[in-house]
C-alpha cells in the first residue's frame, strides 16, 4: 500500500476545489500509478450510494465522493428545497466504507460566476426523451455540475448507479464531448427486499407510502413476463400503463425504448427497456428494468 494511503486511512473531509485540487496533485505525485475512482452524489446516501463506494474501493487506490445537491439540475424550486440533506450521517457511512476523501463544496466553489454561468454542451438528442422532456434543463444542469467535478477531480473511473439510465448516458455524451479522461461504470440498481429501488427521496415517502410506490417494480416485472406472449409494443405499454394505474402513484410517463439511443422501440427484435416515472404523493420516483 503507497505510503500516502496509510497517512489518510480516516475520510478526509474538503469544502474547497482549490484544496482537493492541490491535495490530489499531491496524491498523483506520489503515486504515479495509483488510480482514483469519483462517486459523485447529493447526499442522503443509501446502500445504493455505498455500493458504488464499495466498487470504486476495489478498483482504485483512492476513493473520493462529492456531496453537493446541485441547484441547477432542478426545475422544480419547492423539489430542491424538499431534498433530504443528512451531512453527518453521510460522513459516517462514508468514513465507515472506506471511503478515502468527502468533497461538501458551497455553491460558489461550483459555480464562482453564479448559476447562470452558460454550459454548452451536444446532447445528441438523449435529453429530449422521458426524463430530458419532462424536467426540462436537468440533464443540462447534471452535465454542468459532473464537467465541474471532473476538471476538479479528474477522476481515472467515475461510478453512477442504473437506477438514473438516461442520468449514464447524459454522463456518457459529457465525456465524449468534453473529452474527460475518464471510464465512466455503470453499476445495478439496488432495491429493498421488496423490489423498490432505492433512492434518497425514499426517506420521503412514509411506510404506506413505500408500500404503494411498490407499483412500479411490480410492474416492470409485469413487462418481463408479458414481453414473452406480446409483440405488439404499443398493445404492450397500453396493458402496462393500465396496470400501473390501479396503484395510488400518479403516473408521469412509462416508455419502452432501446436502451441504446433511449428512443421508443417498435417491436421487440430490439433490445426494450422499460422505463418509469410517477409522483407518490409530492415524491417524484424514478426506475427502469430491460424486459427482453
Ligand atoms: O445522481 C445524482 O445524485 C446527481 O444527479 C449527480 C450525478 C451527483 C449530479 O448532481
Amino acid at each position: 500500500m503507497p505510503l500516502w494511503h496509510l497517512a489518510v486511512s480516516a475520510l478526509i473531509t474538503i469544502d474547497n476545489s482549490s484544496a482537493l485540487i492541490s491535495l490530489l496533485a499531491d496524491f498523483r505525485k506520489q503515486n504515479p500509478d495509483a488510480k482514483i475512482g469519483f462517486v459523485p452524489t447529493m447526499g442522503a446516501l443509501h446502500q445504493g450510494h455505498i455500493s458504488l463506494i464499495t466498487r470504486a474501493k476495489k478498483e482504485n487506490q483512492l476513493v473520493v465522493c462529492s456531496i453537493f445537491v446541485n441547484p441547477t439540475q432542478f426545475n422544480d424550486p419547492k423539489d430542491l428545497e424538499r431534498y433530504p440533506r443528512t451531512a453527518e450521517a453521510d460522513a459516517a457511512m462514508l468514513s465507515d466504507n472506506g471511503c478515502d476523501i468527502v468533497y461538501f463544496p458551497a455553491v460558489d466553489d461550483i459555480y464562482p460566476n453564479g448559476l447562470n454561468e452558460p454550459f454548452d454542451m451536444d446532447f445528441g438528442g438523449i435529453d429530449n426523451v422521458m426524463e430530458g422532456a419532462h424536467r426540462p434543463g436537468h440533464f443540462k444542469g447534471v452535465a454542468q455540475v459532473v464537467d465541474r467535478f471532473f476538471r476538479i477531480v479528474r477522476p481515472d473511473r467515475a461510478y453512477f448507479g442504473q437506477k438514473d439510465f438516461q442520468q449514464v448516458a447524459v454522463i456518457r455524451q459529457l465525456v465524449k464531448e468534453k473529452k474527460h479522461a475518464v471510464e465512466i461504470i455503470a453499476c445495478p440498481t439496488l432495491r429493498s427486499t421488496q423490489g423498490l429501488a432505492l433512492s434518497s427521496r425514499n426517506m420521503l415517502l412514509s411506510e404506506e407510502e413505500k408500500e404503494n410506490s411498490l407499483i412500479i417494480y411490480k410492474t416492470l416485472l409485469s413487462g418481463q413476463n408479458w414481453i414473452k406472449d406480446n409483440s405488439d409494443i404499443t398493445e404492450l405499454t397500453e396493458k402496462l400503463t393500465v396496470f400501473f394505474k390501479k396503484g395510488n402513484l400518479h403516473l408521469e410517463y412509462l416508455e419502452l425504448a432501446n436502451p441504446e439511443n433511449l428512443q421508443p422501440v417498435k417491436n421487440k427484435n430490439q433490445p426494450v427497456h422499460c422505463f418509469i416515472a410517477a409522483f407518490c404523493g409530492k415524491v417524484r420516483l424514478i426506475d427502469n428494468m430491460r424486459l427482453n
